[in-house]
């Protein structure tokens, strides 16, 4: 018989085995701390779009905390993300051990998923989940009016490829969610993003060795032609500054939608 592709629910998660990304409040428990902190800033993450009545496929949803608001606001959201059985996208440097990051890093994937189950039953959440990797999304999940991709580009090492296996299940609009690039150091203005050429920064350090789990700084011009390949002409771009820790990062949102918005 062939596997479902849906991820059983896990009810009975302790909060000890959980690791949040991000700081949420949660349902009779109160709020966990994690390195985001997106309360209040969602709508702004999400490219101010309406998600009334829409079905949502949210690609790496770490915590759920944006899954869980985009069914707050009228989505049927369906998540997708790593579990303990695929791997990240490390960077393979030479002489690291590499097998043993990765078996650490898998420790970290499933405390990550528990930490979305154990919300996801807080919230009383109808969103259904799938485990695999964004290159190999299965033709079973179905069609999408909307797809998210928050802060994800930048940890593939292929983040074409993904946009285009995940886009291809995306009838009407994708939201991407990024880091404004620096370039040697400097933060660039709006008008050199969106009129400069399309830059990619490759971020790996072969002396350092450093990091492990992110590749690339995409220029907000580079992310509207990838959408614009694709098939998603008409696109809208905002610049907003998100809290991370203790520090406020400047990030991107672009809206691509493959018809022309209704403005009216
Ligand atoms: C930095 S977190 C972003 C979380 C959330 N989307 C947000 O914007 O706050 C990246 C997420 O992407 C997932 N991810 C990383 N590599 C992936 C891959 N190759 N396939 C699917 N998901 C991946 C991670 O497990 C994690 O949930």
């Amino acid at each position: 018989m062939k596997k479902s592709i849906w991820a059983e629910p896990r009810d009975t998660v302790s909060i000890e085995d959980c690791y949040f990304y991000h700081t949420m409040d949660i349902p009779n428990h109160g709020s966990v701390r994690g390195e985001w902190d997106l309360r209040g800033q969602e709508t702004t993450y999400l490219g101010n779009v309406s998600f009334q009545g829409k079905r949502v496929l949210e690609i790496g949803t770490a915590s759920g905390h944006l899954c869980f608001a985009m069914e707050k606001m009228g989505a049927d959201v369906v998540v997708y993300d790593l579990s303990e059985e695929q791997e990240w996208d490390i960077v393979p440097y030479a002489g690291y051990d590499i097998e043993e990051y990765i078996s650490e890093h898998k420790k970290y994937l499933r405390r990550l998923n528990n930490g979305f189950w154990f919300a996801h039953k807080a919230f009383n959440s109808s969103a259904k989940a799938v485990y695999g990797t964004v290159y190999e999304i299965p033709d079973s999940i179905g069609q999408f009016d909307i797809c998210t991709f928050g802060s994800i580009l930048l940890h593939l090492r292929d983040p074409f490829l993904a946009l285009q296996r995940a886009t291809a299940h995306v009838k009407e609009m994708v939201i991407v969610t990024d880091v404004v690039p620096k370039f040697r150091g400097k933060l660039l203005s709006v008008a050199e993003l969106l009129t400069g050429s399309r830059l990619v920064r490759f971020i790996p350090d072969a002396k350092k060795r450093r990091p492990l789990e992110t590749w690339w700084n995409l220029s907000p011009r580079l992310v509207l032609e990838f959408l614009q390949i694709l098939g998603f002409e008409h696109t809208e771009i905002s610049f907003y500054r998100q809290k991370h820790n203790n520090e406020k990062i400047r990030m991107y949102t672009i809206v691509g939608h493959r018809n022309k918005p209704d403005t009216r």
